[in-house]
């Protein structure tokens, strides 16, 4: 499907933000694994979530789903029953390598798969600790999928992870789950720590010690009632479309706020966008609150602060609308050490580029990162997606302030994390 776009005269409204994805897929697998009945409201309705929820069938977990509403029949920690099938993890990458760590703690054999994206994504990384473990995993071609992973009681180990990433932390955690002992992992640099709250919100014990966080095998989980809040990965497409559309105004309200992903807020107000956060509360320790953002001209005279080090990391998946921002702001932008969006659903790196480049801004692409020139104005385009949902939420932004029509290929990649983006955006639009 091709969304076509123009220009418009601004944003104006409210806009209801589905359930976040990192923390639905954390909590339906938790409740699968865990003894009682769990119900989880605002679950995200993005597609890769859904994944979640079919491969967690597909090994005989009972759920329902009505409207936003998952309730989930857990069968405990080993209860999870041998698929008939293999198991499909679409486009979801937090689904093939958190969904693994448990696979290694049950003795049988599963075969777990995806989309054309997700086959040529990197799992080098989660079979490395596993087959530490002790579970016997295979890959098509060194590191690919299909994952044909036969596990059972695994060794607790102490880990450093050798790459910033939120997945393949979450895969050890859960593998600890059925350690002998102990299981530790290291981050150097901080990533999103919903696994570490969901586990403790279920019963699990975990402990922080600096950098190094600890696991203990064998909890009994306990089922919960839940409420997952707005995705703020959503979000961050129409903060910055209201910041750079002259006379704009929008609310966003219950916005998930936990602390390692408000870095974007942080971001955005330091590079001088109007924004405030109201009705901040917490609720199974992730907070939420309504966020407030205006038309902010102030940006358009500013560089945008580079973006590198572990910044990269926790602004890893707004870096794509990110970059059309700083296409605008007066001084451009620049982002460093942010290699791993080659290995994201799409290279990034490369999507950005391209596209940016045939919206009339000359950005160069470095190996980990992207030199953006700024203040340019930005001239319709035809946008290739490659089926990568954050590719095509940035450019859709881009496109309501391009001169000439824009088409989006592939728009409806974007049902990936936010399945009716684009009635909320069109909701939302003054027309020039
Ligand atoms: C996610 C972690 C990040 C992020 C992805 C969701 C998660 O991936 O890009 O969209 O839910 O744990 P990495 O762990 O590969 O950095």
């Amino acid at each position: 499907m091709i969304q076509t776009l123009n220009s418009i005269a601004s944003l104006s409204g409210s806009v209801t933000l589905p359930g976040d994805k990192s923390i639905s897929h954390r909590y339906a697998m938790l409740a699968a694994i865990a003894e009682g009945t769990s119900v989880l409201r605002h679950f995200a309705s993005s597609r890769d979530c859904h994944s979640t929820l079919s491969c967690l069938r597909s090994l005989g977990v009972d759920m329902q789903e009505s409207g936003e509403t998952v309730t989930i029949r857990g069968c405990g920690l080993r209860g999870l029953q041998a698929p008939n099938r293999i198991l499909d993890a679409g486009n979801s990458g937090t689904t093939i390598r958190l969904l693994s760590g448990i696979l290694a703690g049950h003795p049988f054999e599963s075969s777990i798969t995806g989309d054309s994206s997700l086959s040529n994504r990197p799992m080098g990384r989660i079979m490395q600790p596993l087959r530490q473990m002790g579970a016997a995993i295979e890959s098509r071609e060194g590191d690919l999928p299909p994952l044909k992973i036969r596990g059972g009681s695994l060794r607790e180990i102490r880990y450093s992870l050798p790459v910033a990433s939120a997945q393949v932390k979450s895969c050890v955690l859960l593998a600890g789950l059925y350690g002998k002992d102990t299981t530790a992992v290291e981050e150097i640099i901080p990533t999103r720590d919903h696994t570490e709250i969901a586990l403790k919100q279920f019963g699990g014990t975990i402990r922080i010690s600096g950098n190094w966080i600890e696991i203990d095998p064998e909890p009994k989980l306990q089922a919960q009632q839940l409420a997952v809040p707005g995705d703020l990965s959503g979000a961050a497409f129409f903060l910055v479309a209201a910041a750079l559309i002259p006379n704009s105004e929008l609310e966003l309200p219950a916005v998930g706020l936990n602390g390692r992903r408000r870095e974007l807020l942080h971001y955005l107000i330091r590079a001088g966008v109007d924004l405030t956060i109201e009705n901040e509360i917490s609720f199974a320790d992730e907070s939420r609150g309504d966020l407030h953002v205006r038309f902010s001209p102030e940006l358009f005279k500013r560089k945008l602060p580079a973006i590198e080090g572990a910044e990269a990391a926790s602004l890893i998946d707004e870096i794509p609308v990110l970059s059309v921002l700083g296409s605008q702001a007066g001084g451009g932008l620049e982002i460093s050490d942010a290699r791993e969006l080659r290995v994201k659903e799409s290279d990034r790196i490369s999507a950005l580029a391209t596209n940016l480049r045939a919206m009339g801004v000359d950005a160069v692409e470095k190996p980990d990162g992207l030199i953006i020139p700024g203040g340019r104005r930005l001239r319709g385009a035809d946008i290739i997606t490659q089926g990568d949902h954050r590719i095509a939420m940035a450019f859709a932004v881009a496109a309501l302030m391009a001169q000439g029509e824009t088409r989006i290929h592939d728009a409806e990649c974007a049902d990936v994390s936010f399945p009716g983006f684009w009635d909320a955006l069109r909701k939302i639009i003054l027309p020039a």
